[in-house]
């Protein structure tokens, strides 16, 4: 048993859980995931997997991605992205819900499958349907030789290596990635992105893992936020634009892992609902980096604090306007709003790992939870 132990601790790589380990794996992971398909210089995306497929993503009608938990989240900065680049339309669906409504579907859709594992049954059973009715499928998995990588006709792995955390941290901004370049080399191939924007787009990418690792220094900061939030009843995530999917992940991490009651929410959408339970022991943690929805998530931060709820706002670096309203921030580095995601996630991750960790939970085995979810 002892030397399970040290077995353990060995590949844990001296961290005291699986999912810190794999929250610092993610410059590399990143790096990893975009490796060999970029070239700055030359403004190319080259992913081999969708070579093949090239014709059919040019005349496609639409995209529908489906995904389950933390890839379904991935899915939605896709939308953004292929919808912001691409300029092709995209439905982001839970596989569940999609595989039990007669959805319609036709040879001109594209529907691509984001899955960690590779063996969600609801992800699997929901692309076999897509596949009868002559819709092309692509992969979007972290797993090589899983089972949707097998029933997908192309695609791109995330290259985040295994994940042994329940809670899903790298895989997530692996598949973040991967979407960012699925992104740009469709827009690539259907000319609806300049040259020179490529150009400027892949340089700036190529500097992301750099900027990660820039991120996680937030880590002793974040230690002293989370002593202060450890004994909240609930908590709520705001954000817009790509920062919105990240306000869903970061809900999403809270609760698995520390049994907090957590809710994400477009900023916006918070006086149609959430507004009404902010009191001064409601913490909200806010995306509020400078981008083109900045002016207005301020506002939403000024709502929050006539009501004396308690804010924690993800801000960039040398951030002031935002900074003298919320009770903490953090500084993330500037980057293209594209790119957000990549940055923004890493503080939430840390902020639901430490807050576990001092409520005494199981970080890396949650209850209830299982890593895949192979059964219905
Ligand atoms: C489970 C895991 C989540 C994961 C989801 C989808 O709920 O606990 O972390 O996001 O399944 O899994 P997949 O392997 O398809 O990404």
């Amino acid at each position: 048993q002892e030397l399970e132990l040290k077995l353990e601790m060995l590949e844990k790589g001296g961290y005291d859980h699986f999912m810190l380990k794999e929250i610092y794996e993610q410059p590399r992971s990143i790096y990893d995931s975009m490796r060999g398909r970029i070239y700055p210089l030359d403004g190319k995306v080259q992913l081999g997997g969708l070579v093949e497929y090239s014709e059919k993503l040019r005349n496609a009608n639409r995209i529908i991605i489906v995904a389950c938990g933390t890839s379904w989240h991935a899915g939605l900065v896709g939308e953004y992205l292929i919808e912001e680049f691409a300029r092709l339309p995209v439905e982001v669906e839970y596989a569940s819900e999609f595989r039990y409504r007669n959805p319609i579907i036709n040879e001109n859709d594209i529907v691509i499958a984001i899955s960690q594992s590779g063996e969600t049954a609801d992800t699997m059973a929901a692309i076999q349907l897509a596949k009868e009715k002559g819709a092309t499928l692509l992969g979007i998995c972290n797993v090589v030789g899983s089972s949707i990588p097998r029933l997908t006709h192309g695609g791109a792995y995330t290259h985040a290596g295994p994940e042994i955390g329940v809670a899903s941290t790298k895989a997530f901004t692996a598949q973040v990635t991967v979407l960012t370049l699925m992104a740009l080399y469709i827009a690539q191939i259907k000319g609806t992105i300049s040259q020179s924007k490529l150009i400027s787009l892949l340089t700036e990418l190529e500097t992301i893992p750099s900027l990660v690792e820039e991120t996680l220094k937030t880590n002793d900061q974040i230690i002293q936020i989370a002593s202060e939030l450890q004994d909240s009843r609930n908590c709520i995530f705001l954000g817009r634009g790509t920062g919105f999917p990240v306000a869903l992940e970061g809900a999403l991490k809270l609760k698995e892992i520390s049994y907090i009651h957590a809710e994400g929410y477009p900023a916006a959408e918070m006086k149609h609902g959430p507004i009404a339970l902010i009191d001064e022991e409601m913490p909200v943690i806010v995306i509020a980096t400078k981008n083109s929805s900045y002016e207005k998530v301020i506002s939403n931060i000024q709502e929050v604090k006539a009501r004396k709820g308690k804010v924690v706002a993800i801000v960039t670096e040398g951030d002031v306007d935002v900074k003298d309203m919320a009770d903490y921030s953090i500084e993330i580095p500037h980057a293209d709003e594209a790119f957000l995601p990549l940055l923004a996630t890493i503080p939430l991750q840390l902020i639901s790992y430490h807050i576990a960790v001092m409520r005494g939970c199981n970080v890396d085995q949650p209850r209830n939870l299982a890593k895949s979810v192979t059964v219905e």
